[in-house]
């Protein structure tokens, strides 16, 4: 018997929608191989749903000012419908808020519980007193100890890039309150990863040295190499499953102890739906479990899963976890703060109808081995002249022959032709292919096929040889109609509303992919009237998208990441107390022993004052003599240095740290008010 085929993809995280690179690095790919399987005749289980639950949800809803359950119920619709609008077939997607979830995630850890795979530990966390929580990680912020960062996170240091725990933070504060938060001792219960160290050594080092991605094998040896240590499974939390023990008030399962569970428990949901059973799947020595996933869940599917399971005891392990690098958008980082990507749903507004070329684009340019990079003009190529040029050109070159010269039937000529040959020689090399999840190579066996067919035809000439030996052009026609319906038989796992249309076109059946060769329309078949399967993305289309980066870039250099937050609002009533004015500075001296200060003569327009100003580091005192600036005239007199100080005038501070006046941009009369 086939074997079963147990295919997840991450859970993306319902905090925002899904940008090209999630696609690129996890769904497209896993689609395929996904659609690819069940043509190949295999049960397939194709998982996934949402990760509701963990820091980033609650963080976003903090941000927005909304419940978490808020921000999960938004974006779980945007990414579901995503997904469904590109032709991703999951069997099942759902959500870890859903009640099955948490009861086969709480099931899960009693298990483990009752089995007593877990080492209960009372550590000192950092906990927030005012606002009455312990904090997470990313939570508290504070100086790096690495490298002075004073915005590093209880996790780690953006700036240096150092992983890091929370009590190595100096100066740690919370983000919740801004509070110094302060240690209190609460219990975890901790997997001891350190014991299954032979068993992940054996079953991934050992057996999957050869069948594994190297960047996935590497980074498992590494975290072996460099031992394992045991990681708290429950968290201290007030979002997600709640720990089903009895002393476990105001605990939850660590996100990444519930989310995997995800799988299991959206196989059930969907299992009891269809009627099946899902431990055919899950555990079953028949069945092969893939985890599609990006380079930064390697860990997560490698070691913490695998051992989970492990510990539980009736689960298979993973077959293979096919992980991807990531995906650069215009060569740049792809970053959901900074708002550089290209999000899915913008995507299918702007390219209505035009799924198969972001799929046929990313997969052509998918992460496989290393970063890869999308760029709008590449785009536009890929869909003008491989898609438009050879692939759609190709299969309208034959339709329009054929309803030419033929009415629309298909002509007669040799089954047995050489030619027909190369369409099983195809679905060979990309089963190959895609079973190495080689997704680049398996499209460009794809598209020499449809770049045969056009040499083909060119050296053929039908139209040359219908007036003088028809029955070649017949065969000739013939045989190009195997391909083109070969096309589209095996385009379906790429791209798959094009494959519905091809074979709409050519009013054939789907068949199964160990029937893709041979004859697959037979002469005296009559085929529907050729449309153009593809259209040219023209420049105006392309610079829209490319001007909308350059916004979204300006945008982001505008906005200073060291600015202060905004003050207190204040009302209309509160600024009119303020007497501000323009003034221009007629003396200035330096103040005895006062290395910051200058004693400076102002005309006001109303009179003239002493003001001692804090600039004498950033000016002389003969540079400001002439100067026009800004005064504040009704602050409270005060003594500086024994020199009663008769206003403030407005500075602000340069890139290099030096003071600079704030001035009218045309010289103005003095004494005139400012507001
Ligand atoms: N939400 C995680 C991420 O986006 C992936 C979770 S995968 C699962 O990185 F295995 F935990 F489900
Ligand atoms: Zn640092």
């Amino acid at each position: 018997m086939e074997r079963r085929k147990l295919i997840t993809a991450a859970l993306p995280y319902a905090n925002g929608p899904v940008h090209i690179g999630h696609l690129a690095g996890v769904y497209i790919p896993a689609d395929v191989y996904a659609r690819f399987q069940r043509k190949k005749g295999r049960e397939v289980a194709f998982i996934c749903g949402s990760d509701e639950h963990g820091i980033p949800i609650t963080i976003r809803a903090k941000k927005e000012g909304v419940t978490p359950q808020d921000i999960v119920d938004k974006y779980h619709a945007i990414i579901k419908k995503s997904f469904e609008d590109l032709g991703i077939s999951f069997d099942e997607y759902s959500r870890t808020t859903s009640p099955k979830h948490y009861e086969v995630s709480q099931d899960f850890f009693k298990i483990l519980y009752k089995k007593d795979c877990f080492e209960e530990e009372v550590s000192e966390q950092y906990y927030d007193e005012q606002a009455g929580e312990f904090l997470a990680d990313r939570y508290i912020t504070g100086t790096c100890p690495k490298c002075g960062n004073e915005s590093a996170y209880g996790d780690q240091c953006e700036k240096c890039g150092s992983t890091l725990s929370p009590t190595e933070l100096i100066n740690p504060k919370s983000a919740l309150s801004g509070n110094s938060p302060i240690l209190k001792p609460t219990k975890n219960w901790y997997l001891p990863l350190n014991q299954y160290e032979k068993f992940l050594e054996d079953w991934i080092l050992e057996g999957h040295k050869d069948d594994w991605k190297p960047n996935v094998y590497g980074q498992v040896k590494s975290w072996l190499q460099d031992g394992l240590k045991p990681r708290a499974m429950t968290r201290d939390l007030n979002w997600g499953v709640p720990v089903p023990l009895p002393d476990a008030e105001g605990k939850v399962l660590y996100v990444w102890f519930d989310a995997p569970i995800g799988y299991i428990s959206f196989t059930q949901e969907w299992a009891e739906k269809q009627g099946k059973n899902w431990k055919d799947f899950w555990q079953s020595e028949e069945s092969d479990l893939i985890h599609f996933i990006g380079k930064d869940n390697i860990v997560f599917h490698c070691i913490i899963f695998p051992v989970m399971m492990k510990a539980h005891g009736e689960y298979i392990m993973p077959t293979n976890v096919p992980a991807f690098e990531f995906l650069n958008l215009e060569n740049d980082k792809i970053s959901t703060s900074r708002n550089w990507a290209v999000w899915a749903h913008e995507y299918l507004e702007d390219f209505p109808y035009q799924q198969d070329v972001l799929r046929y684009v990313l997969i052509s340019s998918a992460p496989e081995t290393k970063d890869n990079n999308f760029t709008w003009k590449d785009f536009q190529t890929k869909n003008n002249s491989e898609l438009v040029g050879i692939f759609g050109n190709f299969i309208n070159r034959v339709a329009v022959l054929i309803h030419k010269y033929y009415n629309g039937v298909i002509p007669q000529g040799d089954e047995n032709a050489d030619e027909v040959n190369e369409i099983q020689k195809t679905a060979h090399e990309i089963e190959q292919f895609l079973e190495k999840f080689e997704y680049r190579n398996a499209l460009t066996s794809l598209m020499n096929l449809a770049r045969f067919g056009n040499q083909y035809l060119q050296v053929q000439e039908p139209w040359k040889t219908i007036s003088v030996q028809p029955e070649k052009a017949a065969a000739s026609l013939f045989i190009a109609a195997q391909i083109a319906v070969a096309l589209a038989h095996l385009s379906e796992p790429f791209m798959p509303f094009s494959s519905d249309k091809l074979l709409k076109m050519f009013a054939v059946d789907k068949v199964s992919w160990n029937d893709i060769s041979g004859v697959l329309i037979p002469s005296g078949n009559l085929i529907e009237d050729a449309f153009l399967l593809f259209s040219k993305i023209e420049d105006d289309a392309i610079d829209t998208q490319i001007q909308k980066l350059e916004n979204t870039k300006s945008n982001n250099q505008k906005s200073n990441p060291k600015a202060q937050a905004m003050k207190e609002e204040i009302n209309y009533e509160d600024f009119s107390k303020i007497d501000l004015r323009t003034a221009t500075i007629l003396e200035a001296e330096k103040v005895e022993k006062a290395d910051k200060l200058l004693k400076l003569k102002v005309d006001t327009g109303i009179d003239v004052r002493t003001v001692v100003s804090g600039i004498a580091e950033s000016f002389t005192p003969e540079e400001v003599v002439g100067k026009q600036v800004m005064i504040l005239l009704n602050l409270a007199p005060r003594k500086i240095r024994g020199i009663e100080s008769q206003g403030m005038l407005l500075l602000t501070t340069k890139a290099d740290g030096k003071l600079s006046f704030v001035t009218p941009d045309e010289p103005v009369d003095n004494g005139v008010e400012i507001g």
